[in-house]
């Protein structure tokens, strides 16, 4: 019997010291500590990737076909996977309460046991009752599905050992527990030990997990930083839930390219795959409107075209007011900065509102263009034309900077309808399309004037 000591966890990074503190002296987070009975031994699983044979082997030996990966028809969710299902894998997907995890699983799940069986699916939080329910709401019904009700990690590792299914999803890593750990389920040694035991079944007998996991209030997994190492791909379901777009966002994947993202319509049916989401977000657009404007951002090796749209009214009284949505709120400010100081845009009595359409959240200095050109339109009311698209980074000296994939963005761009990009002029485009009109610009001011050039008086309306 091992000896059974205390340790306090901190619930955020997972870190465990032996006495208590207001503070996690790792990660910073105030009264994370908890303390959690831990067996001796237990708590410490290695996390690294581990075979059955470990035995060197010589490369030439090795078959490729071994690591086939299962075909994922739904082309979304494989352009994240990063083309398919490794065997042996464990990924981890994470995500908002109610954003919809469970429901994009259960449906991978159903797609994927049409060509390989069974696929079992175990719900820690719902009862086969319910699941049954969504499953008829989602209109599946496939045979090879197999679904369990099961909190106990011991009787899921007896299940994947029995029925030996091709995938297995377990939703959510927070629900279950391992006997052997006192700790609640959820807490960060429970989470970790189960994601490691899970992780081991997955490389011994060579089956893929499909790990669901909450994101906690900060925005982290609970035992969060702790469970993205351990695993093999971490994927990211966002989206505002008032609105129907979720992207699935690959965050690390040892298989395939990261930060790839996959666009979803989550509707009465489900998640249904947006194949052209550029279109999807520009298709409630009012063309001619002020403060709107294009940006073609790269979400991976994809790029795609969101609108822009920037608010700009009196302030009131007091301070004013920044408001950010969908984009880095420290690079509005310096944005502003910018405009204010390199283009003589009186805002220091504006609130400004900036929201990014569709709920895309963009982390690329390469939207600064259009963001700061979407300001700049609702401030002066002017429309820019409705054809034009811009990129570039924009530079404290108000500069405008090179950013990477510019073909491929502007062949996007042409491809959706817009006949004129503003571009930087540092480096000249190889390869934009033909028939595309590019617009150089040296600077932010000198963007500026060639747009508004080029754009009308809005109406009195807008
Ligand atoms: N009976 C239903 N009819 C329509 N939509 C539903 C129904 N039940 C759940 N939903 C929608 O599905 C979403 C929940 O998705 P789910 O996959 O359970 O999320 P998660 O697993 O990420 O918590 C909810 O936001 C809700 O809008
Ligand atoms: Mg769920
Ligand atoms: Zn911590």
């Amino acid at each position: 019997m091992a000896k059974k000591r205390t340790r306090f966890v901190c619930q955020e990074c997972g870190a465990s010291f032996l006495r208590w503190a207001g503070q996690c002296k790792e990660c910073g987070e105030w009264n994370s500590l908890v303390e959690t009975v831990v067996e001796a031994g237990r708590d410490t699983a290695s996390t690294g990737a581990w075979t059955p044979a470990s035995e060197p082997q010589s490369l030439s030996d090795i078959r490729a076909d071994q690591f086939q990966r299962l075909p994922v028809s739904n082309g979304e969710l494989s352009r994240v996977l990063g083309g398919g299902i490794v065997p042996g894998s464990v990924v981890l997907i994470g995500g908002d309460p109610g954003i919809g995890k469970s429901t994009l699983l259960l449906q991978a799940s159903a797609e994927l046991s049409e060509q390989v069986s069974p696929v079992l699916y175990v719900s820690g939080e719902e009862s086969v009752n319910q699941l049954k329910m969504r499953a008829d709401r989602l209109g599946l019904q496939q045979p090879g599905l197999y679904v369990v009700s099961e909190v106990s990690l011991d009787q899921i590792v007896g299940h994947i050992q029995q029925l030996r299914p091709q995938l297995v999803v377990v939703d959510s890593v927070q629900a279950i527990s391992s006997e052997d750990l006192e700790s609640s389920a959820g807490s960060v040694s429970q989470v970790k030990a189960c994601a490691t035991a899970l992780l081991r079944v997955a490389k011994a007998e060579g089956i893929p997990v499909f790990l669901v996991g909450h994101v906690t209030k900060a925005g982290a997994i609970a035992g969060p930083r702790v469970l993205e190492h351990i695993v093999d791909a971490v994927l990211y379901l966002e989206g505002d839930r008032f609105h129907t777009y979720r992207l699935l966002r690959g965050v690390k994947n040892r298989f395939g390219s990261t930060h790839e993202v996959g666009v979803f319509e989550m509707g009465e049916r489900g998640m249904v795959e947006v194949s052209n989401p550029s279109e999807a977000f520009l298709a409630e657009r009012l063309p001619d409107t002020a403060g709107s404007a294009i940006a073609v951002t790269m979400e991976g090796t994809r790029p795609l075209l969101v609108e822009i749209q920037a608010l700009s009214t009196n302030t009131s009284f007091g301070q004013p007011r920044r408001t950010a949505n969908g984009v880095d709120f420290n690079r509005l400010l310096l944005l502003i900065a910018v405009l204010s100081k390199r283009v003589g845009l009186r805002l220091f009595d504006q609130d400004v509102f900036v929201n990014v359409v569709g709920g895309l959240r963009i982390n690329e200095p390469a939207a600064d263009l259009a963001l700061a050109l979407a300001i700049a339109s609702s401030f002066r009311n002017l429309a820019l034309p409705a054809d034009l698209a811009a990129v570039g980074e924009v530079g404290l000296s108000g500069e405008l900077r090179a950013v990477g994939h510019l073909s491929r963005r502007l062949h996007e761009a042409y491809k959706l309808g817009f006949g004129r990009c503003i571009v930087p002029t540092t480096r000249q485009p190889p390869g934009a399309p033909e028939g595309m009109k590019l617009i150089p610009a040296r600077s932010l001011p000198d963007a500026l004037a060639l747009a508004f050039a080029l754009s009308s008086r809005a109406d009195s309306a807008s």
